[in-house]
């Protein structure tokens, strides 16, 4: 079954062509990073408006590198909750339109629920249940993927993303969007012992994170340094901070997987391309004797070809949409929608 996917919920208006939910026939992606840039993170109005001008070629790209009409693929799906409403409201109609002038099925999909199966494209014979760490600019979960579409938070953050946690910080330390990666980059020489930073813990759930305390305690520390004329290294204050978010997020899987059984390990989401991240999850699954499945590079930031392969396990499942789907800002990765009503 092949599955044209399309993918608008934040800054990349993407498209692709995805088989059986493994295989990926063409995957297509404009990114708006550098019109956001100026203004140091996402302009929502920019965001819907460059989407409009894009989503067209886009698609067509999509499927001509697949050498595929419209005609030739079997369903339509796309990213409909959670993310900027006004950015997916595009991808969303579009999707709506296509499907309608194709006769062909819409099916819609969980922007998180797809950095998940992003894994399913690079490990093809992965499947729930596993436990996940989905860490993303506006959310860091951990889930027990109990199916495809069967879904049970265990950690939640209770205040900032690790994404957001990690892009805020580097702009304090005068790095341009998008921080995460940037940070990433310049720390990695860093000495991650050379800034003290807390460990925030949550009381009530020793899965749930803190970042935003972490955060005001390197904004703090910039502060101060300027008050005092002194100097910041970047790469050193980078890498203890790094150093503190991956310590929360690997302390709280690894204890949740031992205390829910799981041995199979997964990461998600664009903070899964952190290479400290990578690199402690990779320790700790080898210590323990568990397996470990990480999204290559490519498909851990948004793409379409992870809605592709979510939206193939949606469609199996029955969830398909009528013309009336709407875009959600927010939705519990956990939820079944009850606005969802099937074709026809
Ligand atoms: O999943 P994603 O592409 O978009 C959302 O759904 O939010 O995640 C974007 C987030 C941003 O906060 C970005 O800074 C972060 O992922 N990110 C990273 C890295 N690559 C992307 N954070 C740390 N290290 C990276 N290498
Ligand atoms: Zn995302």
């Amino acid at each position: 079954m092949k599955i044209l996917a399309i993918e608008s919920s934040c800054d990349e208006t993407a498209a692709a062509v995805v088989e059986d939910g493994r295989k990926v026939l063409s995957s297509v992606i404009a990114s708006q990073v550098k019109e956001h840039i100026l203004y140091g993170g996402v302009v929502p109005e920019i965001a819907s408006r460059r989407h409009a001008e894009a989503i067209s070629g886009v698609v067509s790209e999509a499927l001509a590198q697949a050498q595929l009409t419209i005609d030739d693929v079997d369903a339509v799906a796309v990213t409909y909750a959670p993310g900027l409403i006004g950015a997916l409201l595009v991808g969303v109609n579009y999707a709506k339109g296509l499907a309608y002038a194709a006769n062909k099925p819409l099916v819609p999909v969980h922007h998180l629920r797809s950095h998940i199966a992003a894994n399913y494209i690079t490990h093809t014979q992965l499947e729930p249940p596993f436990l996940c760490l989905v860490v993303s600019g506006g959310h860091s979960h951990i889930i027990e993927v109990k199916g495809y579409n069967d879904f049970n938070i265990i950690g939640r953050t209770r205040d900032d993303a690790a994404g957001e946690a990690m892009d805020k910080a580097a702009r304090a330390m005068g790095l341009d969007y998008p921080g995460g990666v940037n940070l990433d980059r310049v720390s990695k020489d860093g000495d991650p012992k050379s800034y003290k930073l807390p460990h925030p813990r949550v009381d009530g759930s020793e899965y749930d994170f803190s970042f935003s305390g972490l955060k005001t305690a390197a904004v703090n520390i910039i502060h101060n340094a300027k008050q005092k004329g002194e100097t910041i290294n970047v790469p050193d204050l980078g890498a203890s901070y790094i150093e503190a978010v991956v310590n929360c997020l690997a302390e709280n899987t690894e204890k949740a997987a031992h205390e829910f059984g799981y041995k199979k390990i997964v990461l998600a989401g664009g903070v899964s391309a952190n290479s400290l991240l990578r690199a402690r999850m990779s320790d700790i699954c080898k210590r323990n004797s568990w397996e470990l499945f990480m999204p290559e590079l490519s498909l851990c930031g948004d793409n379409a070809a992870m809605v592709g392969a979510q939206g193939y396990y949606e469609y199996l499942a029955g969830n398909t949409a009528s013309l009336s789907l709407n875009a959600r800002a927010s939705m519990p990765i956990d939820e079944n929608d009850k606005f969802l009503s099937k074709k026809g």
